[in-house]
C-alpha cells in the first residue's frame, strides 16, 4: 500500500489563530424528513450514524454564500479587516471553474488579496491550515484567511440512502497570523497522508476530464457523489488514530495534555473508536454530529467555532484535530486554542 506522509519540519515562523467562524443554513433537515422519502428510519441513522439532523441550504444559496457569511465572522473574530491571502477548501465549489475563493474573497471586499481553493474533501480544513500556515513560514503572507465550506446537500443523490443521510451543509473559517512558537493560538506541526489507491472509494464520477474526455454523455445518476462507507469506515479509524499520534508525538505532546479531540464529524461509531484507540477519554471529545451530520471539509471548523461560542473550549485549551476523507487523504494538527471571541451562527441569504 501507498503510504506518503508530509512531515514537514514546522513552521519557521509560528502561526497562530486569530479568529473563529462558523455559519450554517437555517433550514433543518430531520431524520424523520428523509424516512418520508428514503427507505430508512430514524432509529437506523441515529445508531449507525450518530446523525439526528442536519442542515441543508435554500434552492438558490452555494457554498460561497455560507463561505462569505463564515469568512465574514473570521474575520470580525480576529479584528481584522485585510489579510494577505485567502484559501477556500471545499468539494462543492459554485462552478467547476474557477475557483470560488476569488469570488469569495472579492465579497469580503478583498479584490486584489491572493485567493485560492484547496480540494482534499473531508480533510480540507486541515489541508488549507497546512497551506496557510507555509505560506506564513515562507514569508509570503502575515494573515490569511481559511474558509472551509460546503453545500453537499447539492451533490447528493436523493435515493441513495447511504448518503443522503449523512452529509450537511455549513461553512467554518479561522484567520490565522504570524507568531512566535507558543504564542496563545499556536497551531502545531500539520501531519498530512494520501493514498490514491482508494481514490474510487469516495467519488463524483462525471464532471471531470476523465468523463468528458470521452464525448459521451454522463450516465444517469453519476454526477452525484457517491461512498464506498463500509470500506471507507475501516480506513478512517485506522488513519485517523495514527496521524493523531504522529501529530502529538510532533508538537511535543501526549494525549494526557489534550483537552479536547476535535475529529471531523463522520459517524460517531468512527469518532468513538479513534477516541478508544487513542485513550481519549469520551467527555474529552468534541460532538456537533447529532445536530449538523457530516458538512466534509467545513466539519472541523464548524465544530470549533461551535465549541469555543457556546464555551466548551476556552482560551489555552489544547485541542487535536484530525481528519480523514476522500482522495483519500487524512491529516491531524494541535492548536492552543486562542483568547479569541467565535462568531457562530445561522446564515440569512440575501433579501429575505
Ligand atoms: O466523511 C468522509 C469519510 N466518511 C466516512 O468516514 C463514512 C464512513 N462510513 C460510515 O459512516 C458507514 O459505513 C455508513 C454510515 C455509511 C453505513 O453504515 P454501516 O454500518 O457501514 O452500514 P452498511 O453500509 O454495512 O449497511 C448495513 C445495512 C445494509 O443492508 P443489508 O445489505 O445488510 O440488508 C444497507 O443497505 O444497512 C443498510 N443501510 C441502511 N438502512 C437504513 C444503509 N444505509 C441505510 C439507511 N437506512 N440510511
Amino acid at each position: 500500500m501507498v503510504d506518503r506522509t508530509a512531515r514537514g519540519d514546522g513552521p519557521m515562523t509560528g502561526a497562530v489563530v486569530l479568529g473563529v467562524g462558523g455559519s450554517l443554513p437555517g433550514r433543518v433537515v430531520t431524520n424523520d424528513d428523509l424516512a418520508t422519502r428514503l427507505d430508512t428510519s430514524d432509529e437506523w441513522i441515529r445508531s449507525r450514524t450518530g446523525i439526528g439532523a442536519r442542515r441543508w441550504v435554500e434552492p438558490g444559496t452555494a457554498t460561497s454564500d455560507l463561505a462569505v457569511d463564515a469568512g465574514a465572522r473570521a474575520l470580525r473574530s480576529a479584528g481584522v479587516s485585510t489579510v494577505d491571502a485567502v484559501i477556500v477548501a471545499t468539494t462543492t465549489p459554485d462552478r467547476l471553474c474557477p475557483a470560488v475563493a476569488p469570488e469569495v474573497a472579492a465579497r469580503l471586499g478583498l479584490v486584489g488579496t491572493p485567493a485560492h481553493d484547496v480540494a482534499a474533501v473531508c480533510t480540507g480544513f486541515l489541508y488549507g491550515l497546512a497551506n496557510g500556515v507555509g505560506l506564513i513560514a515562507s514569508g509570503a503572507a502575515r494573515t490569511v484567511l481559511l474558509i472551509a465550506a460546503e453545500t453537499f446537500s447539492t451533490i447528493l443523490d436523493p435515493q441513495d440512502r447511504g448518503t443522503a443521510v449523512i452529509f450537511g451543509d455549513g461553512a467554518g473559517a479561522v484567520v490565522l497570523g504570524a507568531a512566535g512558537p507558543g504564542a496563545p493560538g499556536a497551531v502545531g506541526p500539520c501531519v498530512l497522508g494520501s493514498d490514491g489507491i482508494g481514490a474510487d472509494l469516495i467519488q463524483i464520477p462525471a464532471g471531470g476530464s476523465r468523463q468528458r474526455s470521452s464525448g459521451l454523455a454522463a450516465a444517469p445518476g453519476e454526477h452525484y457523489f457517491k461512498m464506498r462507507g463500509k470500506e471507507v469506515f475501516r480506513q478512517a479509524v485506522e488513519r485517523m488514530a495514527e496521524v493523531s499520534l504522529d501529530a502529538l508525538a510532533r508538537a511535543g505532546l501526549t494525549v494526557g495534555d489534550i483537552d479536547h479531540l476535535a475529529p471531523h464529524q463522520a459517524n460517531m461509531r468512527i469518532c468513538a473508536a479513534v477516541a478508544h484507540r487513542l485513550g481519549v477519554p469520551e467527555d474529552r471529545v468534541l460532538a456537533n454530529l447529532d445536530e449538523v451530520g457530516n458538512t466534509a471539509a467545513a466539519s472541523i471548523p464548524v465544530l470549533l467555532a461551535q465549541a469555543a461560542a457556546d464555551g466548551r473550549v476556552k482560551a489555552g485549551d489544547q485541542v487535536l484535530a484530525v481528519a480523514f476523507g476522500g482522495g483519500l487523504t487524512w491529516g491531524a494538527v494541535t492548536l492552543a486554542w486562542p483568547d479569541a471571541v467565535a462568531s457562530f451562527g445561522t446564515f440569512v441569504p440575501a433579501g429575505s
